[in-house]
């Protein structure tokens, strides 16, 4: 139990920490929460810096979904522990501790705590949205199509992941309320 509060509790911090913001300083890009959608993820970067910037913050935004699942995973501990601290670390992206709870959309910390996961689920997921980014050119689509595509993949072929594909679908959903707004009303911009 001690083992499972710490993994807990350290992926929601580690989770907390918005890539974007210390890739788009270094990177001397203004701060992503005042351009753009204002959301910190890899999506506002590429607008504000292009795609060098855009996929550091990606990767690092993913990285720190996969190392805490992967840890519990190694640590030999259950599905549903791990699926949990895979929870853990998107809403701490969502409602940091560092930044007055203010966070962002969770969807590329969702893809690295897949990877750990459910690799399989998630492989066709990310595939999904990038035809549909491709497609489109509307991030928000894409993130909406591929993360409600979880559920209904994993039914398949990972049954055992599909309540935390559709917790993880609930939760990303409802943090892209205005981009679904946006959409409804042909006012969304994209990338
Ligand atoms: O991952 C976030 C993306 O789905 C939407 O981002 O900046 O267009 O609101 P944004």
């Amino acid at each position: 139990p001690v083992l499972i509060v710490f993994l807990c509790v350290a992926a929601y911090l580690l989770g907390s920490v918005l890539f974007a913001l210390p890739v788009s300083r270094l990177w001397g890009l203004p701060d992503p929460r005042a351009q753009g959608s204002g959301n910190p993820g890899a999506t506002n970067v590429y607008r504000t810096g292009g795609w060098p910037p855009a996929l550091v913050t990606l990767a690092l935004d993913a990285a720190k979904g996969w190392l805490p699942v992967w840890l519990a995973h190694n640590a030999g501990l259950s599905a549903i522990i791990q699926a949990m601290v895979a929870l853990c670390a998107v809403t701490g992206h969502m409602i940091p501790a560092y930044y007055r709870f203010k966070g962002g959309k969770g969807v590329a910390t969702a893809l690295g705590a897949g990877v750990a996961l459910a690799p399989v689920t998630t492989f066709a997921m990310a595939t999904l949205w990038l035809l549909a980014l491709w497609r489109w050119k509307i991030s928000a689509l894409a993130s909406v199509l591929a993360i409600i595509s979880g559920p209904i993949i994993s039914a398949f072929i990972e049954p055992d992941k599909l309540p935390v594909f559709g917790l993880l679908a609930i939760l990303i959903v409802v943090r892209h309320r205005n981009n679904l707004i946006r959409l409804a009303q042909g006012r969304e911009t994209g990338l």
